[in-house]
């Protein structure tokens, strides 16, 4: 299965192409995003950093909350050279006011590209399809692919590689997660996820990213206890328990994560030199304790900067200019 999904040859070039899902992008293609964004996280603020998105507009379509990638794609788009246009859901009627096919054919005649946090991937994918410019996901209930490379970026800033690394996830196996395993599996990483019975990753996704893992050298794992995916861990990661879009689901999710706080006796199982990764926003007190979020193996706050140099590599791979 996974042979079968590996659709983007190594040479084929990025310009042009959709940033929906790291499953479009190959092994390589992940890699040199990383190099691009760490070429970025260089250069910001040097005398030359170079703008290869001038005169280009891009517009920025977001359904839901943002702080994070809204302010690192604004900024990132700021400082190599183009224009943002901001657009709220309900500036656009996105759903009712027109058809998805009709807002993407006005946008590809005025911009050079979108960027969209919306509710169902299906709805992003049928706004993909019918834009004749690059489409790139900034959230969906199933993919969170720009927080995924900040993720790796972090790592391997942190430990000076991928490959081989042991990465467990503990919570739901939701967008961040499937992003994340993805990336993992691509880059070599060994990634086990704990999440309680109903709350795994999709099915076709897991067997999506073991495919890859065969071919990298990494593998992926689903427990059900949390100390056996923290085990021996390089890093823990965590996201919330109730996703935007899943208020009606508090309760029953609230309860059903009980025992999946990320604290610090639960730290005590990974690896002595183990940082901690949290997307955020993050819960105090409910996935994750204070004591961790705050404490020396935090790494979040990195992560968090990551998604402005990742975001530039993002929009010069698919907007082209760049070395
Ligand atoms: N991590 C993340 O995507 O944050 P925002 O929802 O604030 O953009
Ligand atoms: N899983 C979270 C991620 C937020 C960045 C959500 O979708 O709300």
């Amino acid at each position: 299965m996974g042979m079968a999904l590996r659709v983007a040859p190594a040479t084929r070039t990025t310009v042009g192409r959709d940033f929906l899902t790291l499953g479009d992008y190959t092994a390589d293609e992940v890699l040199r995003l990383l190099d691009r964004a760490a070429y970025w996280k260089a250069a910001r603020g040097g005398a030359a950093a170079p703008q290869p998105l001038s005169g280009k507009s891009v517009a920025l379509l977001f359904l839901k909350p943002s702080l994070r990638t809204r302010v690192s794609f604004d900024v990132a788009l700021h400082e190599l050279g183009a224009h943002p246009v901001h657009l709220a859901g309900g500036d656009v009627g996105f759903g009712h006011r027109e058809p998805t096919p009709d807002i993407a054919h006005v946008l590809s005649r005025m911009v050079h590209g979108i960027i969209v946090r919306g509710h169902r991937h299906e709805d992003i994918e049928e706004l993909a399809a019918a834009a004749s410019i690059p489409v790139i996901n900034a959230l969906t209930a199933r993919y969170h692919p720009h927080q995924a490379l900040a993720d790796l970026l972090t790592l391997r800033e942190r430990f000076g590689h991928l490959a081989g690394l042991r990465l467990a996830f503990v919570g739901d196996g939701n967008n961040v997660a499937h992003s994340l395993m993805l990336g993992a599996a691509r880059t070599g990483i060994h990634f086990r996820i704990a999440c309680p019975e109903g709350y795994a990753p999709e099915a076709a996704l897991v067997a999506q990213a073991e495919g890859w893992a065969a071919d990298t050298g990494g593998s992926v794992r689903i427990v059900r206890e949390p100390a056996e995916a923290v085990e021996a861990a390089d890093a823990v990661y965590t996201d919330v328990w109730v996703s935007m879009g899943q208020d009606g689901e508090t309760e029953a999710r609230t309860a059903a994560f009980r025992g999946y706080v990320v604290d610090e006796a639960l730290m005590r199982h990974a690896a002595p030199h183990a940082v901690f990764l949290h997307d955020l926003p993050a819960h105090r007190g409910l996935e994750v304790t204070a004591g961790v979020i705050d404490g020396p193996a935090s790494v979040v706050f990195d992560q968090a900067e990551n998604r402005l140099h990742t975001a530039k590599a993002i929009l010069e791979a698919v907007l082209g200019g760049g070395a």
